[in-house]
């Protein structure tokens, strides 16, 4: 913490005398999703829900700027504003101006070539049998991908577990008898608790009976880091992208 505190001193004294050069203390793939989460719902309003440019702002995507010319000056865009214009300055803490910085440059090189081949991204989607998985239990694909940037498609495949939503979470229950139960949680009311097994199977437990419950926020999909080289994961990426309907 000290450290990015440090940093955000450093960014202040630069942008009176730009001799250091600063680098962005929170741009992991996690600081990006969480960074287009801010994105979506601070700026997307003139900005255009992919920042490319809406009624009210200018293309932020293609990393052509007048002002955010560096990592550094985005920054200070963003929190001090576009003075006589209707960028506003916001007040945010240090790391979510850094995570919308970490977005924007992410989205800026997504721009570039060497994505990924899109037709062998399909051929891997076969042979690594994600539709196993993502035509039934799994989520719908095509609206997923619709939905998500492609930093974060990459992200749901090299580290499934950094955003899983909840019902998708993994429980366990212990019973009174001994016994134990894991599952997803479906529902819940004043009495029992709705399970749906591994197996799809439902099943009813009685609050009166649990001793004990427990929920691993882990996805039950594998990742695919180090499974597959880096250049798989973009093919994959691309063909993800290529489910997106036109409108
Ligand atoms: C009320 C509308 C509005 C909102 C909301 C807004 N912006 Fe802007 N933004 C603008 C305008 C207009 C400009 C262009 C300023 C100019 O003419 O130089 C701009 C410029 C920028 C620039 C500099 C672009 C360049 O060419 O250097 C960045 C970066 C930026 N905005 C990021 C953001 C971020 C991130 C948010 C949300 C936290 C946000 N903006 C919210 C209107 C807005
Ligand atoms: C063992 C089953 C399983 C396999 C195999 C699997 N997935 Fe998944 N996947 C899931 C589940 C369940 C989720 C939802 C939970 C989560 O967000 O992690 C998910 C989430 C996703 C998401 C995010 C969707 C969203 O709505 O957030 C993407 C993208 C994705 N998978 C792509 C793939 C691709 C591509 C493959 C093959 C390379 C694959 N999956 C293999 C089970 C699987």
């Amino acid at each position: 913490m000290r450290y990015a505190i440090l940093i955000l001193a450093a960014a202040a004294a630069s942008a009176q005398h730009s001799s250091t050069t600063i680098t962005n203390p929170y741009n992991t793939a996690k600081d990006r999703v969480e960074g287009a989460a801010t994105y979506r719902s601070q700026c997307g309003a003139c900005h255009g829900p992919d920042a490319k440019g809406g009624s009210g702002g200018p293309d932020l995507s293609r990393g052509q700027y007048k002002h955010a010319v560096s990592e550094e000056a985005m920054f200070k865009v963003i929190t001090k504003g576009v003075p006589g214009t209707s960028m506003p300055g916001y007040s945010f803490d240090g790391k979510l101006a850094w995570q919308l910085v970490a977005y924007l440059r992410g989205l800026n090189q997504e721009q570039g070539g060497g994505v990924g081949d899109a037709g062998r991204g399909a051929s891997l989607f076969a042979s690594l049998r994600c539709a196993g998985c993502h035509s039934g239990k799994a989520p719908n694909l095509a609206d997923a991908s619709q939905r998500m940037t492609r930093a974060e498609l990459r992200l749901a495949l090299v580290d499934p577990n950094a955003s899983v939503s909840a019902e998708y979470w993994q429980w366990k229950w212990k019973l009174r008898d001994g016994a134990t139960v894991s599952g997803r949680r479906l529902n819940e009311d004043t009495y029992s608790i709705q399970v749906m097994l591994a197996n799809g199977r439902l099943q009813t437990l009685l609050k009166h009976d649990v001793a004990a419950s427990e929920d691993a926020r882990k996805s039950p999909m594998p990742s695919f880091a180090g499974k597959v080289p880096d250049g798989d994961i973009d093919s994959l990426v691309a063909y993800l992208v290529s489910l997106r309907r036109a409108n």
